[in-house]
């Protein structure tokens, strides 16, 4: 029998053909469609492998139901770098390995994350918004007068793939970069990305720009709450194009409304895709509907990568991008 595939929502095009080169596809073509829990648990048990997205809440109940139907569910393939959206310890459990797409995001995310970093400093946002409203009178010394991007400090929370390549970019700003992370970079690559190793306080006292690169897990939940932002300085930014729970998003709209910040760049938010409503009238954030990784060529790329780990395991290979090993049995 071929393997069945499951393909959750519309992805680009080329993911198909590789797909059904080894299996029989059935899949969510439908536009801006996302299925809800529900529906997923009604059509997911009987595939062989799931191929989704960050918008589907990969749990344990419906990864029982998917172990428990025949055929079994071998591997979900999320096409994302990201998979706090699946209970990777019940997949494990279960025996079904789960796949992401690491590396071929990086550079497009970091690209993301100078933008919306250039855009809440310079009002990008806030001044095309003005222009198009008609308020555009003439050039005038005080108009929308922002804050400078080069020679400032940049805090990068997670220096990971991402982060160093954000830190790349900040080089050629000539911004001082310093970082925090679970664990401190070799000083060869300390100095290749001219960044220093500090504590998240030290971080957040001095830093002009916070960008938050790290993954979502039960640690980082709430990583920047009221406290830190208290010890960020008033005319400091945070920009977040990693995960929306990593912020009290209630705790930042506060400090925004007080003056503890100066803005926020999000392109994720806590209860995605939900936005806190106070954020949406301020005019000291940008907000973006999750882009980060949205360009033709990464995306097409990412696509790929999770079809290709289905590919791998349905031709008895292991599966490049395999984040639990102990799950292939
Ligand atoms: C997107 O947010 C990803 O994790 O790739
Ligand atoms: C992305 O590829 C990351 O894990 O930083």
């Amino acid at each position: 029998d071929r393997p069945k595939i499951l393909v959750t929502q519309q992805v680009p095009e080329a993911a198909y053909p590789l797909l059904e080169a080894v299996g029989d596809v059935e899949a969510n073509r439908e536009e801006g469609v996302i299925w809800s829990a529900d529906e997923l648990l009604q059509r997911a048990p009987g595939h062989d492998y799931l191929y989704c997205l960050v918008t589907n809440t990969i749990d344990a109940r419906l990864l029982e139901a998917c172990a428990a139907a025949t055929p079994r569910l071998k591997l979900v393939a999320n096409m994302a770098v990201g998979y706090n959206n699946i209970d990777v310890a019940a997949a494990t459990r279960l025996n079904i390995a789960i796949t992401n797409t690491p590396g071929v995001l990086s550079d497009t995310t970091a690209d993301l994350t100078f933008g919306l970093l250039m855009a809440i400093a310079r009002r990008i946002s806030e001044a095309e918004r003005f222009l198009r409203a008609g308020k555009f009178t003439g050039w005038g010394p005080l108009l929308l007068c922002g804050a400078d991007v080069h020679h400032a400090t940049l805090g990068i929370i997670g220096m990971g793939r991402i982060g160093k390549l954000v830190a790349k970019r900040a080089s050629g700003f000539d911004m001082k970069v310093l970082y925090h992370n679970t664990h401190r970079l070799p000083a060869e690559e300390e100095q290749r990305y001219n960044a220093t190793y500090v504590s998240l306080e030290d971080l957040l006292r001095q830093s002009d720009f916070v960008c938050l690169q790290a993954p979502y897990k039960p640690e980082t939940h709430h990583l920047i709450g009221e406290k830190e932002l208290e010890m960020m300085k008033p005319s400091s930014f945070l920009i977040n194009t990693a995960r929306g729970p990593m912020v009290d998003e209630k705790a930042l709209v506060q400090a925004l409304q007080r003056g503890t910040i100066a803005g926020a760049g999000l392109d994720v938010f806590e209860n995605e895709p939900a936005v806190e409503p106070e954020l949406l009238s301020m005019e000291n954030v940008v907000l973006l509907p999750h882009i980060g990784s949205a360009s033709h060529q990464t995306r097409t790329r990412m696509a790929t990568m999770a079809s290709e780990n289905i590919v791998a395991h349905a031709s008895e290979q292991r599966p490049p991008n395999i984040l639990n090993p102990e799950a292939l049995v």
